[in-house]
């Protein structure tokens, strides 16, 4: 598109903002949405796209949803926000008793933040200070486990806990060490895992504060799934060495996995969480908030005469009674019968075409884990910047889905009120682009420029 072809938003787009995971010198203007509703977005040109990543995978009820709006709306004109020191109010008291009324053993308490990688950095304060509140100074405990290719968020904590995902070079030498175990996705890489776990925890075991991971799904290492029972299992041996375990499920949460956390299907197999990190899904996309739970053993560490010893952390818009309310709209939907009906819908369409795409010969180990579903286009590239990501993004765009490829791993994860056919009509368009692909190239067709990579996550 030259710049004549741009539209007003655009030109002060190109002007004024500095876009997330994007190399504005090579990236093409971005489609400027300006209305969502249900699956659905429209940008200023009035063309229709299917959400079919949830934006970042934050929206479980469909874009604008009234019920949720509502709420927003009914709070905003009671008590938009004030600050949760020394204060407290009722959407806030409100949400944590449902968040722990929802959440399984042992969470007890709820500590409010901004988006999922500060619930990241309060988690992880959290575990450090722990050890520090009942040992002292010069607790051995002061070092993290993590599963390589993590992603837990770009700030320093988060990036140093997801250091092995490859995203953060330019920050290394800033970020403090972790010790990486590898992510068992299939039995061999479970037994490799484990073992190395166990070495390190015989090794290492009094000098480890906790193990930070991602519940069932790696996110942004490109969908990577792990049976429960291996989850319980890495929870079960680092509690036996008195290690504390960090459930990441600022992704899985809410609805994602099937259960309404990832972590009820690891209780079910025998494994806990010492401390479990919400955010995106909280609110149902509407406001930006995240929410660090803990268990009482955690908090009560906490409790003593001194300041010192208290989590001395906290932000401007902790509790936000807007995202507070959001949150309480949104989890009572999720509750609900016909939420729970469309969520086993879009489960059911996801396994009527896995064997399709386990057939397929440009389609490489399709899975499903709940509502997501994720799967590799064979491509003689990959890698978060290749040009088949790229290719994808714009292939799908134009066919009015938007996607978000992670280096040649596409992904469906919709909003929970996506209809049937709708996720139906997103599988024949790959179907469709695929053949397209396929085809050999026609006389005289124009030929696409390669993309260029310039977006990355
Ligand atoms: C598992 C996980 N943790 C943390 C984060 C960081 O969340 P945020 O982008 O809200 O800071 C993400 C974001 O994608 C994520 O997938």
């Amino acid at each position: 598109m030259s710049k004549v072809d741009l539209t007003p938003w655009q030109v002060d787009d190109a002007q004024f903002c500095w876009h997330p995971f994007t190399q504005a010198h090579t990236a093409k203007p971005p489609v400027v949405m300006v209305r969502g509703e249900a699956e659905f977005l429209w940008d200023e040109h009035g063309k229709r796209y299917f959400d079919a990543v949830s934006s970042w995978w934050v929206n479980i009820h469909g874009h604008c949803n009234p019920t949720i709006a509502q709420a927003v709306a009914e709070q905003a004109r009671q008590l938009e926000h004030v600050m949760f020191a020394g204060i407290a109010h009722p959407p806030a008291i409100e949400l944590a008793k449902a968040l722990i009324d929802c959440a399984p053993a042992p969470m007890a308490k709820v500590f409010y933040s901004d988006n999922g990688s500060t619930a990241i950095e309060v988690a992880l304060k959290m575990v450090f200070q722990y050890w520090q509140n009942l040992d002292g100074p010069h607790s051995p405990r002061k070092r993290l486990i993590a599963l390589q290719g993590g992603y837990h968020g770009d700030t320093f904590g988060a990036m140093a806990a997801g250091q092995s995902s490859g995203f953060y070079d330019p920050f290394k030498p800033w970020l403090f060490n972790v010790d990486f175990i590898e992510c068992g996705t299939c039995a061999c890489t479970e037994d490799a895992a484990l073992a190395q776990l166990d070495a390190l925890l015989a090794e290492q075991g009094e000098h480890m504060a906790a193990m930070i991971l991602e519940p069932l799904i790696q996110g942004a290492a490109g969908m990577r799934m792990m049976r429960p029972a291996f989850v319980a299992e890495l929870c079960k041996r680092c509690h036996a060495a008195g290690v504390l375990v960090i459930f990441d499920e600022v992704f899985t949460g809410f609805g994602r996995t099937g259960t309404l956390f990832a972590a009820d299907a690891v209780a079910e197999q025998g494994g806990h969480a010492d401390i479990i990190c919400l955010s995106k899904g909280l609110t149902g996309g509407f406001m930006p908030m995240a929410a660090t739970l803990a268990s009482q053993a955690i908090y009560d560490a906490f409790l003593s005469p001194e300041v010192n010893k208290a989590l001395l952390h906290g932000h401007s818009y902790t509790a936000n009674p807007l995202g507070c309310a959001a949150a309480l709209a949104s989890l009572r939907l999720l509750r609900s019968e016909p939420v729970q009906g469309r969520l086993r819908d879009i489960q059911a369409v996801h396994a009527d075409w896995l064997p399709r795409l386990a057939t397929h010969p440009q389609i490489q180990n399709p899975r499903v884990c709940g509502t997501v579903a994720a799967f590799e286009i064979q491509s003689a590239q990959n890698g978060y910047g290749s040009s088949v990501s790229q290719r994808l993004r714009e292939t799908f765009m134009e066919r009015g889905i938007v996607v978000r490829p992670l280096g040649n791993t596409l992904y469906w994860i919709p909003p929970y009120c996506t209809s049937p056919s709708t996720l139906k009509g997103a599988y024949n368009t790959l179907m469709d682009v695929l053949d397209d692909w396929a085809a050999p190239p026609q006389k005289n067709a124009p030929t696409r420029p390669p993309g260029t990579g310039s977006e990355l996550f």
